[in-house]
């Protein structure tokens, strides 16, 4: 089935601005993209957009726990190690697989209807995590949260973790399976060392928080680019490290990694600021991400990309730093890639069709033009706007309805679930 967008404006992060064009959308790929005064090829529906309709690459969140969901609002106002240690963990001990099906599935809801296509997970019952999202039709970057405890937990959690990619790594085009040791504090570098020989063993990227605090920088031991050598992930195949707010920007980084810059958390645990422009201005690629629900307590992209290209303009007293293109670059093609998903993240023919349509009929965006629509999009725009979010050239969501999945089902289950945790 091929869909026509007829008419609309087109942007994404290697533009400076944007096109009016017609695009062919047909089996799953972005087929041609033609100027708007060419004739449009015909197509089974279309979607009118009489230029008053945007269409950017879907979302990439680059760092999330899908179903901390289920824990948004607990423990809130509270520094990182104590809201862990006294309100997250003893909650989590009580998660079930089917628990963590349903919270997952209700983040997913809130995803697709932001205008996320993809996003990268680490939790646990991570099998359980893939059923929703392939049952959901959307893309997943997955790793098993890896964390030291009783004896033979870190061996036995990387053996589950290495299952998660045997059994899904690849599957329906949909899903990226990477290792995910928790962060240095919750692994000890002898144990790294060990996952990061299985991750380049068998071909897998690593998903890692790093640095996140200042305490986690006092406390590391070493310099933090003598961790990344010695603990062996230097090496891995590719490497995402999230947070990395108190990652001196000066430093030579190894080529295998992305940043993945979550300012909201970073905010709300009152943990930092990331040097962005730096890593920036050095072509350091930085992805972004919301982290978890209860740490945000958002998982929409608009927020942390216009909170992305605001923050450090106010820090460093610079309104041109981060500008707004790079930040919706950040938030779609960065993530994409870092997680191993080929010709995703950017509107070109050939690509796969990841697309969120956005209704630019609006009070709000008066005054849009090619030229000025990436600044319309990250600073007057939001979540509001969208009107269709679609994955391999299907919709997963269109004007609030989500063709594959039962909502209602899925947020009385959430509720179930979140009542059994929290009694
Ligand atoms: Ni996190």
């Amino acid at each position: 089935m091929a869909t026509l967008f007829k008419d609309v404006l087109m942007i994404d992060g290697s533009r400076t601005k944007a096109e009016r064009v017609h695009i062919l959308v047909s089996k799953g790929r972005i087929e041609s993209i033609l100027d708007v005064n060419q004739t449009p090829p015909t197509a089974d529906k279309i979607v009118y957009g009489h230029g008053k309709m945007a269409v950017i690459p879907g979302f990439v969140n680059a760092h999330t726990h899908a179903a901390m969901t289920l824990l948004r609002g607990l423990g809130e106002e509270a520094p990182l190690m104590e809201w862990l240690q006294n309100k997250i963990w003893p909650v989590e001990d009580k998660l079930t697989p089917e628990y963590i099906y349903w919270g997952t599935l209700s983040a997913i809801l809130e995803m697709l209807s932001t205008g996320t296509t993809c996003f990268a997970d680490m939790y646990f019952e991570m099998d359980r995590v893939a059923e929703a999202s392939l049952s959901a039709g959307i893309r997943g970057a997955l790793c098993r949260g890896i964390t030291a405890g009783e004896p033979g937990k870190l061996e036995r959690s990387l053996q589950n973790n290495l299952e998660l990619a045997e059994n899904y790594h690849g599957r329906e085009g949909l899903i990226t399976v990477q290792l995910g040791p928790h962060a240095p504090y919750t692994v000890p570098i002898e144990f790294m060392k060990v996952l990061c020989e299985s991750a380049k063993s068998h071909g897998l990227g690593v998903h890692f928080h790093f640095l996140e605090t200042k305490n986690e920088l006092d406390n590391l031991g070493m310099s933090p680019e003598k961790y990344l050598d010695e603990s062996g992930l230097s090496d891995v195949p590719y490497l995402a490290l999230a947070h990395a707010v108190w990652l001196d920007p000066n430093i030579t980084l190894p080529e295998n990694v992305t940043l993945v810059h979550n300012p909201s958390s970073n905010l709300k645990l009152g943990s930092g600021i990331m040097p962005l422009p730096k890593w920036l201005e050095r072509d350091v690629p930085v992805a972004l991400g919301t982290d978890g629900a209860s740490s945000n307590n958002r998982l929409d992209m608009w927020e942390e990309m216009r909170t992305a290209a605001l923050l450090n303009k106010g820090v460093d007293m610079n309104p041109v730093c981060v500008p707004a293109v790079d930040a919706l670059r950040m938030a779609t093609y960065e993530g994409a890639r870092a997680f191993g998903f080929s010709r995703k993240g950017m509107i070109r023919e050939g690509w796969v069709a990841d697309l969120v349509l956005v209704n630019l009929d609006q009070p709000h965006y008066i005054g849009v033009n090619e030229e000025n629509l990436a600044a319309y999009l990250v600073y007057a725009g939001s979540s509001a706007d969208v009107t269709g979010t679609m994955i391999n050239g299907r919709w997963a969501y269109r004007n609030g309805e989500y063709p594959a999945l039962d909502r209602e089902e899925i947020m009385s289950k959430a509720r179930e679930s979140r009542e059994a945790i929290t009694r």
